[in-house]
């Protein structure tokens, strides 16, 4: 037997279910905040994500899917959305249509990660970029989008981390006081880490080894290298989330995994996740769109991984599913009248199911159960002689009767049709 791919997961129809509910309420909080839908290609040439991402990352060193095309040129699944955003941005020259521009994509991404729960070779990213606005106010939207998307989705124990990398003319100084200070400490460190501090030395903060933490705890913090405006910057993006009641924790030591951080860089963790706790993060790239060729232009954005929201909403109270209803039809008279009537709830947008080899109430019933159907409209031969419907809650079990005639009409008001 062929199996799939270790890392690379099947969705099967329960768990397809909650992540269309998932990707709808992306969709939905995206376009409430004014952010078009961008879809982009699988995969693009590997020097656009060298030259984005960083060639001394973990992403670009060792966990790209990078593979020979038959003319010879090194083409790479996406193993994030930014860098293809921003080569469409540029390659299109969105730019020339009104600024900002706000985008945002629900795809796949693919690294090659040691897999484990929550971390997978196969992941999917919903992902928004800003482009072309520079102030606070563009930071605090971008977390609030967020913020409010994982807590609309009830996604429990939830903390917002926020730091700054300040402006990249702050990297150097910075980075040559953190390779000093790190050197004093590299009998401490491991062997990632000791590399790290010629080439990267960032990333060593953000190291999960424990005696690595250890030994970096007293490191010189970059808030306090930052020039001046970087520094402004930071306070308002704090007020502003302040002002939106969003809150936040300071983590000195979010660096993230990926270059092209300017400024502001967060991360939403979950204490509910185990060790791979970010379900979505991200940060400002003011610098990147110049990088890749186009003109200079602020940019800011995240992106959550899905599989984690997923994991996240398997816990919490509200069940994802969308509420289906049965339709327990039974006896020949009701079942001629049952097949237009459910034909009619399912153009009105109610989801709507029954189980036609069922022939009696305690047979549908059984199966309105199993397909944990919220309710129920029973129509059996007695309540089509009267003209009514009965409407049961499978919860609680409580029924009403309801005149046939405008039998939709009362399961309407208990469902949220779902948008056609
Ligand atoms: P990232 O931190 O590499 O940032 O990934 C964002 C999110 O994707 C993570 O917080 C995590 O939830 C999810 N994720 C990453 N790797 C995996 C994996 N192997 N398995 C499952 N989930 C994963 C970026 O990708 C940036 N492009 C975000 C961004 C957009 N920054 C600015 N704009």
């Amino acid at each position: 037997m062929i199996r799939g791919i270790k890392g690379v997961k099947d969705l099967l129809p329960a768990e397809a279910l909650r992540w269309r509910h998932i990707e709808d309420a992306a969709r939905r909080w995206a376009g409430l905040y004014g952010y078009q839908e961008i879809r982009l290609p699988i995969f693009e040439s590997t020097e656009l994500f060298a030259r984005s991402i960083g060639a001394t990352t973990d992403i670009v060193e060792k966990e790209m899917y990078t593979f020979a095309d038959r003319d010879g040129s090194s083409l790479t699944l996406r193993p994030e959305g930014t860098a293809g955003a921003v080569r469409a941005y540029i390659e299109h020259n969105l730019a020339a249509s009104p600024l900002p521009q706000k985008l945002f994509y629900l795809g796949p991404m693919f690294r090659h990660e040691r897999p484990q729960a929550g971390r997978l070779r196969q992941f999917h990213q919903f992902g928004v970029e800003f482009f072309g606005v520079s102030s606070a106010e563009a930071d605090v939207e971008v977390m609030a989008l967020l913020w409010r998307f994982f807590t609309s989705l009830y996604l429990p124990h939830l903390t917002l981390e926020l730091n700054t990398l300040g402006e990249l003319a702050d990297r150097p100084r910075y980075k040559s006081i953190l390779r000093d200070f790190l050197l004093t400490r590299s009998a401490r460190l491991c062997g990632n880490c000791l590399r790290r501090i010629e080439t990267n030395p960032l990333r060593v903060l953000d190291c999960k080894v424990p005696e690595c933490r250890e030994a970096s705890t007293d490191a010189p913090q970059i808030v306090d290298y930052i020039s001046t405006p970087a520094q402004e910057h930071f306070a308002s993006v704090q007020r502003g989330l302040a002002a939106l009641d969003i809150p936040y924790q300071l983590n000195p030591r979010l660096v993230r995994g990926l270059d092209y951080y300017t400024l502001t860089t967060f991360e939403v963790t979950s204490t509910h996740l185990g060790a791979q706790n970010a379900v979505g993060a991200g940060g400002r790239y003011d610098g990147l769109i110049e990088v890749l060729g186009g003109d200079a232009t602020p940019a800011i954005g995240f992106a959550v991984g899905l599989e984690r929201v997923a994991l996240l909403t398997a816990e919490t109270a509200t069940t994802a599913e969308v509420p289906r209803l049965y339709l327990a039809a039974f006896g020949p008279l009701a079942m001629s009248l049952g097949l237009p009537l459910i034909d009619e709830l399912r153009s009105a947008g109610i989801p709507t199911d029954m189980d036609y080899r069922a022939t009696t109430l305690k047979g549908h019933l059984r199966q309105a159960d199993r397909l944990r159907c919220r309710f129920a409209l029973i129509l059996g031969e007695d309540e089509v002689g009267r003209g009514t419907a009965i409407l049961r809650d499978m919860q609680t079990k409580e029924q009403t009767d309801v005149p046939l005639a405008s039998a939709i009409e009362h399961v309407k008001a208990r469902f949220l049709p779902i948008e056609k």
